[in-house]
């Protein structure tokens, strides 16, 4: 019998039955051949690798279901393992929004596709939650006043170090030997997955790549309610086009002063400074909205001025980093099929009258996780006190189970791991601002010691994973395998690919922090050198949370 014959009969569940995860009960192994898979997947979605259009492919779909006894939960790990052309390499990937991944998840899907086309192992495990992106909304409560908080710290970190070990285990059963070398994938809630497995499972992974991710959660989740919680104390609900209308001319202002009118605001710190939204007030502007011309609102700009600034707490403090101007704050550039975190729902005509949308990441966690469900706490009408209270109250819950911000990361370093970060400075979900701290805090935990096992990247004009000016650094990965597996330098650049303001598609390069990109890519621009091309603003503000 061929290899691959072989391999296809032992695709069956018998061949993983000496499967064992500790703190799990294996309830039941499914394994299934698939021949013949074929896709196309766009590297917008796998976001470190190009696009590929798997074809004909042939694997074993292993499908796992564990229980921690006690928890009266069921987890479902899926596993691919490519027959004939496994490249002796695990690729796990993470989830998206409030799931941790399997088959419900489509980035998690797409992921899995990618991987298993280019011959890895790949893996995905759902931390016995339900209802996908959404749905904390679903398993959040046991009843009210009783947060599931099994079934948070599974998705905040057990099933991370479970994925490991059982596509590990399902490989060594399958192959006889191996993986030769593990990687994480994820982007957003993925990319805090594996940030939390270099902290808390140093050896889980040798590779890491993170994009944009949700590290800081009870923290972020303010930032994402901030601009409805700012419109319900004030009692004004601007029109999406107004917002968007700030967002353009904050654009427009803001993208030259890097050298090179892109449409990209290469520094959103700096252009915080440079544009005032409250100078539009009663600009006519074309609405989508109201079909009508209407003038921009001071509820419009001073929504604008909150979102970008961060939501403060009442003695003027800022608890956490604004969204970046240039950042896409109705949704309108994903057709509004999500809305974004400043969208409001307003009737149509010329007398259209808006209110407030809830983003489904941070109301079911405020409403559930921090004020448990109680009915008297009106999420959607707090004053600020009381949402910079809950805020905190979060914090304190919840931070162990989901913040993922230990900058301690010298186990990971010194079992050999590489960690890549990279976040969109137009990312309309996540502040750019806090995974840089991240990075930060660690050197500063590690004393400047962490090039050689970390690099993070910002790249100008991406949106949230994927989306804006700015395609994804689709070269990293190889650049990531290099570095862990033939010790080649930690990777400086990368390049991308953006579409100008003519519709064109440009190549870049973005650079590892500190240095920068200069637009045009062809030069790098390093901490220095700013002073001498007279771009001293470029230079971060100080860290003032
Ligand atoms: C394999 O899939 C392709 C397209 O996905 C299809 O056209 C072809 O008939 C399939 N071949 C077999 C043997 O099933
Ligand atoms: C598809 O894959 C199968 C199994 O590897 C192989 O036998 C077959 O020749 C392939 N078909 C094509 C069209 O490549
Ligand atoms: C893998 O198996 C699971 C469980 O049976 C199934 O839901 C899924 O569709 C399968 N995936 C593929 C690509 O066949
Ligand atoms: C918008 O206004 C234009 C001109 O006033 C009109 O022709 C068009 O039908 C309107 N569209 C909607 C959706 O009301
Ligand atoms: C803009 O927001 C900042 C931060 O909350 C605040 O300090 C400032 O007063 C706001 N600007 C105006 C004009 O309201
Ligand atoms: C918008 O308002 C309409 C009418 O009140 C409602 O049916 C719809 O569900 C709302 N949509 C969102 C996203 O809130
Ligand atoms: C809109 O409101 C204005 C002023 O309140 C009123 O004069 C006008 O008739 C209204 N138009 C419609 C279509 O209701
Ligand atoms: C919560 O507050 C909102 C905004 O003030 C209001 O529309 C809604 O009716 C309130 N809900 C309850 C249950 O009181
Ligand atoms: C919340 O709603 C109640 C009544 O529904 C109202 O009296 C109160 O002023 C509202 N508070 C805020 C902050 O909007």
């Amino acid at each position: 019998m061929s290899s691959l014959a072989s391999l296809s009969s032992s695709c069956t569940p018998s061949t993983f039955s000496s499967l064992q995860v500790f703190g799990a009960r294996i309830l039941n192994i499914e394994a299934l051949l698939v021949t013949n898979f074929s896709a196309p997947v766009a590297n917008t979605f796998r976001i470190f690798q190009p696009s590929i259009q798997v074809q004909n492919a042939s694997f074993c779909n292993v499908t796992v279901t564990y229980t921690h006894p006690g928890q009266q939960d069921e987890v479902t790990a899926q596993t691919w393992l490519p027959i004939g052309n496994w490249n002796g390499r695990l690729q796990a990937v993470g989830g998206a929004g409030w799931a941790a991944g399997a088959g419900g998840v489509p980035l998690s899907l797409e992921l899995m596709k990618g991987a298993v086309g280019d011959g890895y192992v790949t893996i995905t495990d759902d931390a016995g939650l339900t209802g996908g992106i959404e749905g904390v909304k679903d398993w959040g409560l046991l009843s009210p006043g009783n947060p599931n908080l099994y079934k948070i710290n599974n998705l905040g970190a057990i099933s991370i170090n479970e994925q490991s070990i059982i596509g590990k285990a399902l490989i060594r059963s399958f192959y006889g030997k191996g993986p030769e070398f593990s990687y994480w994938s994820g982007c957003s809630q993925g990319g805090r997955q594996g940030i939390m497995a270099a902290q808390r499972y140093p050896t889980a992974f040798d590779g890491i790549a993170s994009a944009c991710p949700a590290l800081h959660i009870p923290d972020i989740l303010a930032s994402i309610q901030w601009p409805q919680q700012f419109m319900n104390s004030i009692g004004e609900h601007p029109y999406p086009c107004e917002i968007d209308a700030l967002t353009a001319a904050a654009i427009s202002a803001c993208d030259p002063l890097d050298g090179l009118v892109d449409g990209i605001i290469s520094d959103p710190s700096t252009c915080l400074h440079n544009f005032d939204p409250f100078s539009l007030i009663g600009t006519p502007i074309s609405c989508f909205t109201t079909n009508t011309t209407v003038p921009i609102s001071h509820a419009a700009a001073a929504v604008a001025n909150a979102t970008w600034h961060g939501p403060h707490d009442p003695s003027g403090r800022q608890m956490w980093y604004g969204i970046p101007q240039g950042a896409d704050l109705t949704g309108g550039s994903s057709g509004r099929d999500q809305p974004g975190i400043a969208w409001t729902n307003c009737t149509a005509g010329p007398n259209s009258t808006c209110t407030g949308t809830n983003s489904f990441l941070s109301f079911p966690y405020l409403s559930l996780l921090v004020a448990k469900g109680d009915p008297s706490f009106n999420i959607s009408n707090l004053t600020l006190s009381e949402f910079s209270a809950l805020i905190h109250a979060g914090k304190q819950q919840y931070s162990s189970f989901l913040a993922t911000d230990d900058p301690d990361l010298s186990a990971f370093r010194n079992a050999g791991g590489k960690l890549i970060t990279i976040h969109g400075l137009a990312d309309q979900q996540i502040s750019p601002e806090g995974t840089l701290r991240y990075y930060k805090s660690v050197e500063k935990e590690l004393r400047g010691d962490v090039k050689d096992f970390y690099r993070h990247f910002e790249i100008p004009g991406l949106a949230h994973c994927f989306g804006g000016r700015s395609g994804p650094p689709d070269g990293l990965w190889e650049q990531l395998r290099g570095w862990v597996e033939e010790g080649k330098p930690a990777p400086e650049e990368s390049g991308v690919e953006v579409t100008g303001l003519d519709g064109e598609v440009q190549k870049r390069v973005v650079c590892a922090w500190p240095a920068r990109g200069n637009g045009l890519g062809i030069e790098r621009m390093i901490p220095g050198v700013y002073e001498a091309t007279g771009l001293e603003a470029l230079d971060h503000e100080e860290d003032h949370l």
